[in-house]
């Protein structure tokens, strides 16, 4: 579903992205994980075309990114990691918003998520204003924004931060169901415990990868016990630091 070679991200002098390679296959529940500043957005945000490559190649589906963009455009949807639904519109507004994006007829969408809906808890506040909502119901209307389009690829950049454990296992509930169905589902979060709920993680560190692959397969191979010392060791960091 997803392959890059060598994908470079430069900001000036700067290498946020440094020789990344990844082969992500269909169904495939995929963790970036790192501290802050690794270059996990960035490589994201370049795997959504949002942000052009300086080097490298990255195909979707076999389809090159640069020169299929807009035929890419409609094969994935994105959670960013900056709240970015309309505070001013209600909650289905917003939904109403992101079926206009891409086109797409919104009523037979919305009934296409009430599953999720009804899984998430929404479907009672689809009148509130975004703004009056709490935190991880706004991170949940996110995620049902991009799944409008019905994507067979998901980015989620850091979709639980802010939001409380329950609501944190409820979300990764989805993301599990989501993958079940089919869908690749690309995720970054620094909660560890969710790192154990992906199929295969890369840990990044200062743009580069330093580690990837399944969680219980490094575990094994670094000899630790949890993903939380097993993040610090391939780092080589103190608890302080992180
Ligand atoms: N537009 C930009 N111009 C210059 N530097 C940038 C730009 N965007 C990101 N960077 C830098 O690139 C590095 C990687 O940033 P990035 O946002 O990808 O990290 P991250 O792993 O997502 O971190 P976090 O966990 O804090 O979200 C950082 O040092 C950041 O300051
Ligand atoms: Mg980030």
């Amino acid at each position: 579903m997803i392959h890059t070679s060598h994908l470079v991200k430069q900001f000036g002098s700067f290498k946020a992205v440094d020789e990344i390679n990844l082969e992500i296959g269909r169904g495939e529940i995929f963790g970036f994980l790192g501290a802050n500043g690794a270059g996990k957005t960035t490589t994201i945000r370049m795997l959504c075309g949002l942000l052009k490559p300086s080097s490298g190649e990255i195909r979707i589906d076999n389809l090159d990114i640069i020169k299929h963009s807009e035929q890419i455009k409609h094969k994935l949807g994105y959670m960013s990691q900056k709240f970015s639904l309309y505070p001013d519109l209600k909650a289905i507004e917003n939904l109403q918003f992101y079926a206009g994006i891409y086109r797409v007829s919104f009523e037979p969408a919305l009934k296409r998520l009430e599953p999720i809906l009804e899984q998430f808890g929404l479907s009672s506040i689809l009148k509130t204003l975004t703004q009056d909502l709490p935190m991880g119901y706004k991170q949940r209307l996110s995620l049902v924004a991009a799944l409008m389009h019905d994507p067979p690829l998901v980015f989620l950049d850091e979709p639980t931060s802010g939001v409380d454990p329950q609501a944190r296992r409820e979300f990764w509930q989805v993301i599990n169901d989501l993958a079940q169905s089919g869908k690749t589902i690309i995720v970054s979060t620094h909660f560890m415990d969710e790192a154990e709920y992906c199929h295969r993680v890369i840990i990044m560190q200062d743009g580069r990868e330093v580690a990837l692959g399944n969680p219980a397969e490094l575990k094994q191979e670094y000899g630790s016990a949890n993903m939380q010392e097993l993040f610090l060791k391939v780092l080589g960091v103190s608890d302080a630091k992180l």
